[in-house]
Formats: C-alpha cells, sequence, structure tokens
C-alpha cells in the first residue's frame, strides 16, 4: 500500500483524535502498562506477541482484573477480566457498548451488509429472521449431516492408514474442509465440496488460510492505517476496501465469488421458486426465506442482505468450530489416558445404540451423561483454555458507569470499585484471561483438566456470564454467538465418530504449537515455521478394538 496513504490517514486521524480527546476525563486514574509509543499504544505490542494471550495474563497479574492499555494515536483503552464489568458491557447494557468501527469495517468487508455487521436496531432485525433456523428442533435435525460428513472424513483417514499403519497431517486443515462441507449444506443446500480433493469449489480454496494471511503479524503501518479507521467518516472508509492491497484483493476476491453462488442460490432457491419444495427443506437459508416472507415489512430483510447472511454464516460458523476440535483432538493426544476413557465411554453408548436396534446416535445420545460426558467436559475444557475468540472491544455509546467484582487500587492508591466511562471509551473483554481467572475456575486454571468442567459451581460465581458453564468464548448478551449450540452438537458429533475409531497422538519429531494471534482470533501455528501457516500436526492411527 502507498506509503502516502498511509501517512495522510494517520495524520488527518491524529488531529481528529487531539481535537476530541480535549474534552475527555476519561480513565487516566487506573493503573496499567506504560505505553511504548504514542502512535501505536499497546496496539502493535497486542497484535504482534508471539503467544495469544500472554500479555493479558502478565498485565492481569500486575494490575488485578482491570486495568488502563493505550489503543492507537494516545487513546486510552479499559482492559478487562472482571466478570461484572464483563457482564454489564456485553449482558446488561443493550445496544449501548457497540462494535468498533474498524474492526466491523473489515467484518463488512468480507460479508456484506450481514447479521455480524449491523449494528443496534439493524441488527435486532437481523437476528430475528436468523431465530428460527436455530432452534432446538431444528439442530436436532442437523444431526445426520454431522454425521455424514463426520464419517466422510473418517472414511478418507480410514483410506489413508491402509497400508501406511500411521499418518502424521494438519489435522485443522482437513477438519476446517469438514466443517466447511457442514455449515454449506445446513446453511444453504449447497455442496462446497471441499472434502474432496479433485473437486473442491473455488469458496473452499479461497478458504485456505485466510485469517493466517489477513491477520497473523501484520506490518506495523497496516496496524496504524485499520487503527485510522476508527476515526474516518463513514463516506471515506467505503473507498478504502478498493485499495490494491494483497489483503483487501483477496478479501473482495472470495467476496465477490460468494456474492456469484449467493445469487445462484438465491434465484435458485427464492421465494417465487418452486414453493413446495422449500416448505419441505430443512437448511437455513430455507427458513431465512420463510421468515422473511412472514415477518412484517419493517423486519425484512433484502436479497443484499441475505446474501450476507450465507456468507456470514460461512466466516462464522466453520473455522472457529474446525480450530476448536483441532485443539480438543490436540489436548487428547496430550492426554492419551482421558483418551482412552472417552474412546471407551463412545463405544459403551455405541454398544447401547446398537443393542435397541440402531445404529447413529441421536441428539439424546449426546446430550444425556451417557455418550458425551467426557466429550462435553473435553469440549467445554479446551474453548476455555483455548478460546479462539481470544476477547473482543466494544465501544461506550454514552456516558456510563462500570461495576466491578473485583476492586483495583488507583494510581493515588485508592480502591476503585467502579469505573465512569465517557462516550466513545473503548472497553476491551479479554475472554482468553478471563478464562484462566482461578477465583472462577481453580487454582488449576493454566492447565487442561476437564474433570473441572462440570463441577464449575455457576451460583458461586462473582458473575454469571455467557452462553454456557460461565465460558466467553462465545461472547455473551445480544450479539453472542448464535451457533453455539450448532457448534457443539457438530463437535460432539465428530468426537464420537473420530475418538471412536483413531488413536490420536503427538508428532513423532518434537515441535511445539503455538497460538498465533490473527486479530481477534487465534491460529494454531507450529512455532518457529509460520510460513506453513495455520497447522496443528498429529499422528493418526486405528484405535485398537
Ligand atoms: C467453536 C465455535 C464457535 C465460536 C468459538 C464462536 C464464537 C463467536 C463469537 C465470539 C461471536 C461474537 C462476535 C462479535 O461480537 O464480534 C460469534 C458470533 C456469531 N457466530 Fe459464532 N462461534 C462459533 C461457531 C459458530 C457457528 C457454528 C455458527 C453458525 C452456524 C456461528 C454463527 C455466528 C453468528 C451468525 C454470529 C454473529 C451473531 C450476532 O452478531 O448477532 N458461530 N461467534
Ligand atoms: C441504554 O441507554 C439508554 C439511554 O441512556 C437507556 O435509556 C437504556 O436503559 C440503556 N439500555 C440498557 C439496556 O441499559
Ligand atoms: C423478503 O420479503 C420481501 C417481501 O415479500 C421480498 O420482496 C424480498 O425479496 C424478500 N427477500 C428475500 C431475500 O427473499
Amino acid at each position: 500500500m502507498s506509503l502516502q496513504l498511509v501517512a495522510g490517514f494517520v495524520a488527518v486521524s491524529v488531529i481528529w483524535i487531539v481535537i476530541r480527546s480535549f474534552a475527555r476525563k476519561g480513565i487516566k486514574h487506573l493503573r496499567g502498562p506504560p505505553s511504548p509509543s504514542f502512535l501505536f499504544g499497546h496496539e502493535a505490542a497486542l497484535f504482534l506477541q508471539e503467544d495469544a494471550g500472554s500479555l493479558d495474563f502478565q498485565w492481569m497479574k500486575e494490575y488485578g482484573s482491570t486495568w488502563r492499555t493505550r489503543g492507537a494515536f494516545g487513546t486510552d483503552v479499559l482492559m478487562t477480566v472482571d466478570p461484572k464489568a464483563i457482564q454489564h458491557v456485553f449482558q446488561k447494557s443493550g445496544y449501548n457498548y457497540t462494535k468498533k468501527a474498524s474492526q466491523n469495517f473489515m467484518t463488512e468487508i468480507m460479508t456484506g451488509p450481514g447479521i455480524i455487521s449491523a449494528l443496534g436496531e439493524d441488527h435486532q432485525r437481523h437476528r430475528k429472521i436468523m431465530h428460527p433456523a436455530f432452534s432446538a428442533p431444528q439442530l436436532r435435525a442437523f444431526l445426520p449431516l454431522f454425521q455424514r460428513i463426520a464419517d466422510k472424513l473418517s472414511e478418507k483417514w480410514k483410506g489413508e492408514l491402509v497400508g501406511s499403519g500411521e499418518i502424521e497431517l494438519a489435522v485443522n486443515k482437513m477438519l476446517s474442509r469438514a466443517t466447511l462441507d457442514v455449515i454449506g449444506e445446513a446453511a444453504f443446500d449447497y455442496d462446497y465440496n471441499a472434502l474432496d480433493d479433485g473437486e473442491r469449489s473455488a469458496i473452499s480454496k479461497g478458504y485456505d488460510n485466510l485469517f493466517k494471511d489477513i491477520d497473523y503479524n501484520p506490518p506495523k503501518a497496516v496496524i496504524l492505517f485499520r487503527a485510522a479507521w476508527d476515526y474516518l467518516p463513514v463516506s471515506m472508509l467505503k473507498w478504502i476496501k478498493y485499495m490494491p492491497t494483497r489483503q483487501f484483493r483477496r478479501l473482495l476476491n472470495l467476496n465477490n465469488l460468494f456474492r456469484e453462488y449467493g445469487k445462484r442460490i438465491l434465484s435458485e432457491q427464492g421465494p417465487s421458486i418452486d414453493v413446495e419444495r422449500k416448505t419441505n427443506s430443512k437448511d437455513m437459508m430455507s427458513l431465512l426465506i420463510k421468515a422473511n416472507s412472514s415477518a412484517d415489512a419493517k423486519t425484512r430483510l433484502d436479497d443484499e442482505e441475505l446474501i450476507a447472511e450465507m456468507y456470514s454464516l460461512t466466516l462464522a460458523g466453520h473455522e472457529t468450530t474446525s480450530a476448536t476440535l483441532s485443539f480438543v483432538l490436540y489436548e487428547l493426544a496430550r492426554h492419551p489416558q482421558y483418551q482412552e476413557r472417552m474412546r471407551q465411554e463412545i463405544r459403551d453408548a455405541r454398544a447401547r445404540v446398537i443393542a435397541r436396534g440402531g445404529n447413529a446416535f441421536k441428539t439424546e445420545d449426546l446430550d444425556s451423561l451417557t455418550l458425551s460426558t467426557n466429550a462435553i467436559k473435553a469440549s467445554g475444557e479446551t474453548l476455555r483454555l483455548h478460546p479462539i475468540a481470544l476477547g473482543l472491544p466494544r465501544v461506550a455509546v454514552k456516558d456510563d458507569v462500570i461495576p466491578l467484582a473485583r476492586p483495583v487500587v488507583s494510581t493515588t492508591g485508592e480502591t476503585v470499585t467502579e469505573v465512569p466511562v465517557k462516550a466513545g471509551q473503548v472497553v476491551y473483554a479479554s475472554f482468553i484471561g478471563y478464562q484462566r481467572l482461578t477465583e472462577v475456575w481453580g487454582e488449576d486454571a493454566d492447565v487442561w483438566n476437564p474433570d473441572r468442567f462440570l463441577h464449575i459451581q455457576t451460583e458461586k460465581q462473582p458473575a454469571n456470564v455467557g452462553v454456557f458453564s460461565n465460558l466467553l468464548t462465545f461472547s455473551a448478551g445480544l450479539r453472542a454467538c448464535i451457533g453455539w449450540k450448532f457448534s457443539f452438537i457438530e463437535m460432539q458429533a465428530f468426537l464420537g465418530e473420530l475418538v471412536e475409531t483413531f488413536q490420536f497422538d503427538l508428532p513423532r519429531e518434537k515441535i511445539e504449537i503455538q497460538k498465533g494471534v490473527a486479530g481477534v482470533g487465534m491460529v494454531p501455528l507450529v512455532r518457529g515455521k509460520p510460513e506453513l501457516g495455520a497447522t496443528l500436526p498429529l499422528r493418526i492411527s486405528l484405535a485398537s478394538q
């Protein structure tokens, strides 16, 4: 990208911010790490940290649950792992804490005007139309699909094991393709052919390594450039995506591909076509079209928005799930006894299914504490320790007071039990930090110990947060992940099949898995080899009978 342009944006931004900050009091009484640079604040340090979460952990130790960091251009950021503060911002304030413009703009480049980038009342409209697609019976109806794709992956690996007895591969890459196939079919009855080497769709290929390529280890100029978006008028922002950088080109290409597919799907499946077929089909898109046609005029979605919904589901729903699954398998490889215990439990459950004359698990089997006690605990514990969403920023829409569960000490030694904030204040909730709090998770919060998972006493927590078991990995409140149950059932189906069939071990060559920072997210990397892209290698063999 042209340096002059960047410099121009930066200059405009800085002047703007300096003018604005005259009127502010802010959060300067809170302690926090000294700023390494006026221009970057801690933004660069956070984006470029070697191991996701390491700065968060260090700061928690030093300053308590809530502290002050610096954003770009000398701004203050309120960073917190405090359950009550996070509950207030994400769960109790409606839309009074909104998304950060710079981050949301990146989403909009990718997805178009869909649910993830919609704000305020407009978001409510999207969410309402989406809601029926995630109802309990609807999710149950997806189970056979999850199982079918899990079987397909399993057959593929079995095939590769014939003769060799053992293979070593980046499980995340295959799982990512499997979960893409799942979301394609679930969302709009579309086959991405992601698991078929020969016929992979262009979209499937377009996703390869996307997050690592876009967001991992960004050049400092890009960090500053993006930070400047928060201060630019929307009219100017609209032009930015046409800048000829590699990243934007990649995102726009994928977005164009998607819109082409989307339009085709809409014309093949849209409201005017084949009403009867639509009434019977169960993919999310059909449900959206149905919900749209019955909703009142104000709450309808137009074609662009519906296409954006498809993209949003694909983006939000596949890599998140596959990366989490990969970390579950990784932890199972590191904990062979637990893996064996889980396998035994799955086999016992399978025996019961066969005894009743069936062959596939039903959701009751996955839900009940028969099949999945261990699988559920392993998934929950992995979501806690390796959250794919490291944390999220929000911006106060109006002046407010944020309460704290754990008081902190101010720069002048006073006890702070609540933090008054001005409109425009950025609050960053560190999910990965919160999920290491010993008072919530126990003294061994830094280790993977699934047996803790079902024993968390939610009623004893300082503040209940999130959608499930006090986890924040799916965020919380009005904008919490709409697909968390979908994802959970999908993970149980995959674990049921894969752990029953295969033994997962660490690679023979000693390598270290690094949790690389990619935007607000995390990607698994092999330490020292970022050029491999998102990679989590494991050794796979057939589990002994
Ligand atoms: C382990 C898997 C998953 C994780 C960790 C995860 C995490 C998250 C998080 C943190 C958010 C909030 C984003 C923000 O506010 O900026 C979110 C939103 C969302 N997720 Fe997920 N997600 C997962 C799986 C899924 C699946 C499977 C689907 C769809 C089938 C999905 C669909 C969505 C959608 C549509 C949103 C936007 C919701 C809104 O803004 O109202 N997610 N997810
Ligand atoms: C958001 O702010 C408005 C205006 O101050 C207030 O009336 C409303 O109660 C707030 N919403 C929530 C959910 O706190
Ligand atoms: C939503 O419904 C309206 C009114 O029936 C219709 O004009 C519009 O095309 C629908 N949108 C989609 C994407 O089906």
